[in-house]
Formats: C-alpha cells, structure tokens, sequence
C-alpha cells in the first residue's frame, strides 16, 4: 500500500514537471530567428555594443557608462532570463534604456540570439 502512495506521487510529480516544460514551450512559439535578430541588432544596438558585440560602437567612446562587451565572461555566464530582462527593462542611471514596447518580445529575443551567434563566433 505504502509503496503505491509512493508511486502516485512519483507520477503526479513527473505529469506535473511534463505540464511545465510545455508551457514553457509554449511561451516561445519558434525558435529565435537570428537573421531577423540580426537585423534589429544593427538598426538597435550596433551603435553602442558594435558589430561584433564587443562594446566598442561608433557612439560607444561618448557615453558616460560603457556599453557591455557581450564576450566577456561576466556577460557570457548570465543566463538568457537575465540578458533578456535587461534589454527590456533596460539599466538605471545608464544609456542602456528599456527596449519595452520598441521591439517586440520575439524582436528582444531574437537579438539576443544573435548576441549569442557573436560571441559563439568571437568576432
Ligand atoms: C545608447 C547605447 C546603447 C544601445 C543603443 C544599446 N545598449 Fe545595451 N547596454 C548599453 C550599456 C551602457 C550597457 C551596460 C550597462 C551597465 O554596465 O550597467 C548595456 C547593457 C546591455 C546588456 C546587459 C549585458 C550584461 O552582461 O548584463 C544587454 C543584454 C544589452 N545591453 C543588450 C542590448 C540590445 C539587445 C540592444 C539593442 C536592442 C542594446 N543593448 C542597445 C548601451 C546600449
């Protein structure tokens, strides 16, 4: 008896688990679109964080906080959550404003993949 409680549980806990990995799914419908990712990146964010991601933009060298050179190891270990909340909340007291309701969520994570892409390459 004791061993089947045990075994319903153990059920309940995977069905449960199951559920959550496919809401999460769900909350991205397709996989981030690094062209796309690109495109935004350029029009967005090159002037600051370059083009190749390594903080050194055309408008870089006059803003008072530098941009985030995405190859450094501080900025590679961050999780996908936390680079994305920054871009769409954006850093107090910084030039790195909230990207809400300028780019879409798809738009936010679809640069964010091709930050990934920059840094992947090294260049
Ligand atoms: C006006 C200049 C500027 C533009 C344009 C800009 N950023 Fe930034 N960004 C910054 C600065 C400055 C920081 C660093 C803030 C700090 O050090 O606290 C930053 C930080 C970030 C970070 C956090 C990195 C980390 O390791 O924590 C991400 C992610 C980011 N930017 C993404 C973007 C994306 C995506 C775009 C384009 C949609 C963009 N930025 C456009 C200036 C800019």
């Amino acid at each position: 008896m004791v061993e089947s409680a045990t075994h319903t549980r153990l059920i309940v806990f995977f069905g449960l688990a199951l559920a959550a990995s496919f809401s999460l799914a769900a909350a991205q419908d397709f996989p981030p679109d690094v062209t796309r990712g690109r495109a935004v990146y350029e029009r967005h964010c090159l002037a600051c964080h370059g083009a190749g991601g390594w903080g050194d933009g055309p408008d870089a060298a006059t803003l008072r906080v530098p941009p985030t050179n995405f190859h450094r190891f501080t900025s590679v270990l961050k999780s996908d959550e936390e680079l994305l909340r920054t871009i769409e909340h954006g850093v107090v007291f910084s030039p790195m404003h909230s990207w809400q309701g300028i780019l879409t969520e798809t738009e936010r994570q679809d640069a964010l993949a091709y930050i990934r892409l920059l840094v992947q390459q090294g260049r």
